[in-house]
């Protein structure tokens, strides 16, 4: 469980805000998406859920972040590393190896996994993120979406109770985005693994999220279960968060048929929608 509360976090030497009185909790099992345009505190989100903040970024803190129970600011940034794992938005300075496996190897050892589980964790880590044939590749070799999976597939070989997701698909097309998105939402149903991500492919974050939260100016303007922050498409749309086709569908139809039509998430819905207004 994420619990975040009034968190207010101002980089060293800024005089703004980056995070002001965010509070938030993300059960066990949960799976949230986090929205918001360039500069509204999404990185910084992700540093303060994975201790980053205030561990390797310096700057005035106020209030507390706990995942599963550990206060981050009390707690070693490597005990809090077997709790919450995270890809970055730029992964490339996340990958240190300059051979996949070994980047997985990296981790697992690290971690101090032994050594007769190591390659049955890089399998199976390398398999369900679809990289399987890239294992022995020097990762210079690799296009950004392929180092994007790596560092993908090197995370979750940790096997993380938490899962931080940093606009993962910032290099993917639209098909491995969706491989990825389907990919959390395995590790989440069938694992129980809490996933925060953060996107800008907001079709997709509506489709998969249970839970959003609304980030504008470092503060959380919207935050709950996934189809009601939908219902506010007009106060999404002024923050420059451009909401899904479907629901801009449902909120036209709404409109001409002078009935209020439920908000739609996703194809299956706006099709069904669709379908009971033709005769
Ligand atoms: N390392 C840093 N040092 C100082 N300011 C930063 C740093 N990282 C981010 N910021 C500032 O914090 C604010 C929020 O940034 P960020 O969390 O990266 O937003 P987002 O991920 O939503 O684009 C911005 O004003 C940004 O300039
Ligand atoms: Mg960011």
């Amino acid at each position: 469980m994420i619990n975040i509360q009034d968190l207010s976090f101002t980089y060293k030497d800024e005089t703004k805000p980056a995070l002001a009185e965010v509070s938030l909790t993300v059960p066990d099992g949960g799976f949230l998406g986090v929205i918001g345009p360039a500069g509204a505190g999404k990185t910084t989100l992700a540093r303060a859920i994975t201790g980053m903040i205030p561990h390797h970024y310096t700057g005035e803190f106020y209030g507390s972040v706990r995942v599963n129970g550990l206060d981050t600011v009390d707690t070693p940034i490597q005990d809090l590393s077997r709790q919450v794992g995270i890809v970055f938005q730029d992964v490339d300075s996340q990958i240190i190896s300059p051979l996949v496996e070994d980047e997985l190897l990296y981790g697992l050892e690290n971690f101090g996994i032994p050594r007769e589980e190591i390659p049955v964790r890089m399998a199976e880590a390398l398999q369900k993120v679809g990289i399987a044939d890239l294992r022995e590749r020097p990762v210079m070799s690799l296009s950004g979406g392929q180092r994007q999976k790596v560092a993908i597939a090197s995370v979750i070989a940790l096997k993380p109770s938490i899962l931080v997701l940093d606009e993962p698909t910032g290099e993917l097309d639209p098909r491995s985005s969706r491989q990825v998105f389907s990919l959390m939402k395995e590790l989440n149903e069938e694992q129980g693994i809490t996933i925060v991500l953060i996107e800008q492919k907001i079709m997709l974050l509506c489709e998969f999220a249970r839970q959003l939260a609304v980030l504008s100016e470092g503060r959380i303007v919207r935050s709950g279960e996934t189809r009601e922050v939908l219902t506010h498409a007009d106060e999404l749309l002024a923050l420059g968060v451009n909401c899904p086709r479907v629901t801009t569908l449902s909120r036209i139809l709404s409109a001409r048929t002078g009935e209020e039509q439920p908000v739609c998430v996703n194809l299956e819905e706006a099709e069904n929608m669709v379908r009971r207004m033709i005769p």
